[in-house]
């Protein structure tokens, strides 16, 4: 990358990589890295899964878009979305507007089984409680076509490492 101020987006479901692969890339690309996780448990003072259990998760996704209107106006450099940031209509076109500005949106794509191990599917996740494969698969295809629409580079994290990811990443920007 040339670009003396990197902006890149990182957007995939649970277990896709995200935070890893986001926090080698800003390591190379000598950028800051964020997660809009992070940002909406200090908006909160409380961690997610406490959230979605005592406030719900529509108020989860209000917190959530008001931390990625935030960081994508604000954070030059490379920024991880938590799984279902994309569904929300104002984070769809804000991601879109971030594109078309130069900003890089990477999906990074990944199967169930590979998934799986990645995530542990424990009780951080609390979109995945009860039977987490069939829930993130559930989630996946109805994000799929999302994740593919606002994308503008897609990386296969399938038998992967991050490392090997983020040098695609850096390569392809
Ligand atoms: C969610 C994914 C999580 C987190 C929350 C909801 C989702 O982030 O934002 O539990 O809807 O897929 P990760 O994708 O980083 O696990």
């Amino acid at each position: 990358m040339t670009d003396a101020q990197p902006r890149l987006v990182l957007i995939g479901p649970p277990g896709s990589g995200k935070t890893t692969v986001g926090t080698i890339l800003a390591r190379r690309l000598a950028t800051g890295f964020r997660d809009t996780d992070a940002d909406v448990e200090e908006l909160a003072g409380k961690s997610v899964a406490d959230i979605f259990v005592e406030d719900g998760e529509p108020h989860f996704r209000e917190l959530e878009r008001e931390a990625v209107t935030t960081a994508l106006a604000t954070h030059a450099g490379v920024l991880a979305l938590g799984g279902g940031a994309v569904m929300d209509a104002h984070t769809q076109s804000a991601l879109t507007g971030y594109a078309a500005g130069g900003g890089v949106v990477v999906f990074l794509d990944v199967s169930l089984a590979h998934a799986a191990p990645r995530v542990g599917f424990n009780q951080a996740r609390p979109l995945l409680v009860g039977n987490p494969r069939a829930r993130w698969a559930e989630l996946m295809e109805a994000r799929r076509p999302t994740y593919e629409r606002l994308a503008t580079l897609r990386v296969h994290s399938d038998g992967r490492t991050a490392h090997e990811m983020a040098d695609q990443i850096h390569q392809e920007v």
